[in-house]
């Protein structure tokens, strides 16, 4: 039913190459800041510590403004306001769960209606291009919180409205909701931490009351969670870690094509993706060739302004993530691979990057290795099918992976082969919330969207009755 339903209501997933900027408002590059404070049961909080941190636009280096930093008092305050919601008995607990699902879908709405500026505070916090937050982010909220509410017509419970996964920055998602205070909603609860603050994390991970925890995240800190978790109640834990997903061009693919979409499929987000098309292998009669291409096209990528709306890359997200992608390109210089293009930040003032490309990249250098989340591109030569299957698996991620071909077969064989949670064929980055996605080994556990990713926010219980055996 829900599939039914969904694809009814949906039926285009969001296609994040597709911008139409003809479609977008014009953004307002300084939108006023309205909520700074921690959420908790419909009122906004101080940190019971009183502590609060800056948080930096990337495109300029100066502080937007403080914001409360959450640590362990906080998320007991937010753990036992959604425990109180959902006693038996509580509003929450005795609506009807299609009710639940109307007030997710008239949060949609709301988001829906704030779009133009939910972008802006995700563009000036995060410093992606205004077209993408506006034409890729908020609507994927909108329809992944649609979804939710879909699901709840299969009766789901308060937990999901606790801790579903919505992916916005901190200050979106502290307007988001307040969006939601005006929802109807009985309680809605939510804690917050800082970007670079473990401790709120941990205290969620190892809280007896917290029954399941959903990490999007580096590998490292999923394994610290996932540590935390450990001495507590075996709550369930889903996580969606790093990745270096192979992207493999093979010698019969549309030339045109595969230049754009690996292009797109490293550089969008400023590099900045789990699933990042990182490890770009190309057959070697078409390698030369490749490389040329996609140098012009790099070198042809606009870097500036994110609130410019013919901006196709901003600023990295902070300067430690500036100084260590830089670290990278330094590395991969040192180790032999071949510069082709930029290799230097981009302007004197907040953390751009050029587009950089490498070329004769080998499997045992750092950058062929490691993620480095940054608009570094590097470029593998490989002869045979069997030979880059096995080479795209020597990793210890398996998030995502791509591979370009005419021909059916070989995109079967490859996919087949590859260890990754998703594979695009002829395509990258296309995203449906019906499809789930998640990674093999150190890329995660469990799996996000989809039914199927609803799966661990639900409990099967059994309930048993004895049916009299005589009228008494
Ligand atoms: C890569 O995949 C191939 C084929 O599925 C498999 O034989 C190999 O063990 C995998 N390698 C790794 C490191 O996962
Ligand atoms: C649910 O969580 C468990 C670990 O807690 C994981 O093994 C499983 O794959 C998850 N399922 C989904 C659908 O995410």
């Amino acid at each position: 039913v829900l599939r039914a339903v969904f694809s009814r209501t949906f039926p285009q997933v969001v296609r994040i190459s597709a911008c139409q900027h003809s479609t977008i408002p014009a953004p307002n590059a300084h939108p006023d800041v309205h909520f700074n404070k921690i959420f908790i049961n419909n009122e906004w909080h101080d940190a019971v510590s009183k502590k609060t941190f800056p948080t930096i636009n990337p495109a300029m280096g100066e502080v937007i403004c403080q914001v409360a930093e959450g640590d362990k008092a906080d998320v007991e305050k937010a753990v036992k306001a959604a425990k109180d919601a959902f006693k038996l008995g509580s509003p929450w607990r005795r609506m009807d769960a299609s009710h639940r699902g109307l007030l997710l879908s008239r949060l949609a709405d709301c988001i829906k209606r704030d779009a133009a500026y939910l972008a802006e505070l995700e563009t000036l916090d995060n410093g992606k291009p205004y077209a993408v937050s506006y034409t890729v982010d908020v609507p994927m909220v909108v329809i992944h919180t649609c979804l939710i509410s879909l699901s709840l017509k299969t009766a789901l419970i308060t937990a999901l409205v606790c801790y579903q996964r919505l992916k916005p920055l901190l200050l979106s998602l502290k307007l988001h909701f307040g969006i939601g205070n005006g929802g109807g909603f009985p309680c809605w609860c939510r804690q917050h931490y800082p970007r670079n603050g473990y401790h709120g994390g941990a205290a969620i991970a190892s809280h007896m009351d917290v029954d399941k925890v959903a990490f999007t995240g580096s590998t490292e800190v999923g394994h610290l969670i996932l540590k935390a978790s450990s001495s507590s109640n075996l709550k369930k834990v889903t996580l969606e870690l790093g990745g270096k997903s192979p992207n493999i061009i093979l010698s019969d693919a549309k030339m045109e094509e595969a230049v754009e979409q690996s292009h797109f499929a490293l550089f969008f987000n400023q590099g900045q993706c789990c699933c990042a098309g990182s490890h770009t292998f190309v057959q070697e009669s078409i390698y030369d060739e490749f490389v040329e291409r996609s140098v012009e096209r790099a070198k042809k990528r606009i870097v500036g302004d994110p609130f410019d709306l013919n901006t196709e890359q901003g600023p990295q997200v902070d300067e430690e993530q500036f100084q260590k992608i830089l670290g990278y390109i330094s590395s991969g210089k040192r180790d032999g691979a071949k510069l082709m293009c930029g290799g230097e930040a981009a302007a004197d003032r907040g953390y751009f990057i050029q587009p950089t490309i490498f070329r004769d990249v080998k499997d045992d250098m750092t950058i062929a290795r490691e993620k480095i989340f940054g608009p570094v591109m590097q470029i593998l030569k490989f002869r045979s099918l069997e030979e880059v299957i096995e080479r795209a698996n020597d990793s210890k991620y398996g998030l995502a992976a791509a591979v370009f071909t005419q021909n059916i077969d070989k995109a079967h064989y490859i996919s087949n082969g590859l260890r990754a949670g998703t594979v695009w064929i002829n395509c990258y980055d296309v995203f449906g919330a019906q499809a789930p996605f998640g990674g093999y080994k150190s890329s995660g556990i469990g799996r996000e969207l989809g039914e199927y990713g609803l799966d661990n926010y639900t409990e099967v219980k059994t309930v048993t009755i004895k049916v009299p055996q005589k009228n008494s």
